[in-house]
């Protein structure tokens, strides 16, 4: 598998170069940070330290040449506005100093890596969690609403890291409190800052920290943060480290200035695999665990909103069946039990001619659970109970 990866890269790369000598530059930019992209991919699943090494190298170099190849093509320099959420009260930013060139291109990678959103998710479509909730108000909803209640001995959680198994609402949770509190939400994953801009991503994290000063309050959300804040090793790359290093540095510039209104949320599904700088500065640890049978049948109501279903209906039979489910189960499920009808009707009828649609039934929903089995596994959850028993909250 990981051979395959390194011969496709080697072959875009000579795309890439064949392009480059044909003075087709703008492909040829495209393809050197794919070909980039596949050899960090490739790092990380490769077990050969000379091999890692040498695509370290050819990475950094295809990085390099797409960045001169994008300074040189005047098509390219495009003038990026700064990716910014809108400020609240419509005033212009805080800084107002102009921008040097350096500065300006690593703000137009930020907005192609990280994501400053308004999420448009309300609190009350996240299904249960109440704990996490409750914890997330105290520490991101409220200090950013009454700051001046914050003070002294009273300091709010400036890092809390969201775990748990893939799929229960941890990324959806986030964007439900950014959309809250009304705070710019940037949202960072931790995978495409590693490898799509290895050479740059620590200035990219300091400018990304920056960021969030200026649009404060703010929150800095890493998603998959595991994949930067892995233990540190022998066999990671310099790359690697220096962004770790960059991205703990941050975490206690924050701590340091209280006043400061910035939080960074981290979420993982592999806890354990945190380093444990980071898990010291993530002061509050989060569980977002599987829902529960209440959870459950809000899930199926909230999942099957504005389609007709059968009035027999009991979503609390579905809960007490789907017991283990996440929530994308349970929302993979509804989609496929509300196909069913329109699927029906693609195979015997001409469907542009209908004009009424069954409503979806209870043998829908237990044909897709036929489908639908859980992802996670009780020995899965057993290592997020032991892990929370460790470092973890209550
Ligand atoms: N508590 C919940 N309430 C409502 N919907 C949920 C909930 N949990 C999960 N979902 C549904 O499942 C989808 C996936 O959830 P999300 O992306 O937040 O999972 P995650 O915990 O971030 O998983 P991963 O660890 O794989 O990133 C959501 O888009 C949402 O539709
Ligand atoms: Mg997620």
């Amino acid at each position: 598998m990981s051979k395959i990866l390194f011969q496709k890269a080697m072959e875009i790369a000579k795309n890439a170069i064949a392009l480059d000598e044909e003075g087709n530059y703008d492909t040829a930019i495209k393809r050197y940070l794919e070909s980039a992209d596949i050899l960090m991919r490739y790092i990380q699943l490769s077990t050969n330290p000379e091999m890692k090494r040498i695509c370290y190298e050819r990475a950094q170099e295809y990085i390099r040449r797409a960045s001169e190849l994008r300074e040189a093509t005047p098509s390219r320099r495009r003038k990026v506005s700064r990716p910014r959420g809108k400020r609240k009260d419509g005033k212009a930013p805080k800084s107002s100093e102009p921008l040097t060139e350096e500065e300006e291109k690593l703000r137009d990678a930020i907005s192609e890596t990280i994501v400053v959103e308004k999420p448009n998710i309300k609190l009350s479509e996240v299904a249960n969690l109440e704990t996490a909730k409750q914890a997330l108000r105290e520490s991101i909803i409220l200090p950013i609403l009454r700051p001046d209640l914050f003070k002294g001995g009273r300091q709010p959680w400036k890092g809390i890291l969201l775990y748990g198994p893939p799929g229960c609402g941890k990324t959806y949770l986030s964007k439900a409190i950014a959309t809250e509190c009304d705070a710019t939400f940037l949202n960072a994953d931790a995978a495409s800052l590693v490898s799509k801009w290895l050479g740059e991503s620590e200035r990219l994290i300091k400018e990304l920290f920056s960021l969030a000063r200026e649009e404060a309050p703010s929150i800095v959300f890493i998603d998959e943060v595991d994949s930067i804040a892995t233990a540190r090793g022998a066999k990671e790359m310099g790359g690697e480290r220096r962004i770790k290093t960059q991205l703990l540095i941050e975490m206690d510039g924050m701590k340091a200035k209280k006043d400061e209104r910035i939080i960074i949320l981290g979420a993982t599904n592999r806890p354990w695999d945190l380093d444990a700088a980071f898990r010291r500065r993530f002061e509050k640890k989060i569980y977002i665990g599987l829902p529960d049978v209440k959870a459950r049948e809000l899930m199926f109501k909230l999942n099957t909103r504005e389609v007709e279903i059968a009035p027999d209906i009991d979503f609390s039979e579905f809960a007490k069946l789907t017991e283990g489910y996440t929530g994308s189960d349970i929302s993979l499920l509804c989609r496929e039990a509300v196909m069913m009808p329109i699927r029906e009707i693609d195979l015997t009828q001409d469907i542009t001619r209908i004009d009424k649609v069954r409503p979806v039934s209870r043998d829908d929903f237990i044909a897709a659970m036929e489908k639908i089995k859980p992802v996670v596994s009780p020995e899965e959850l057993k290592q997020y109970d032991e892990w929370t028993q460790n470092y973890g909250m209550e």
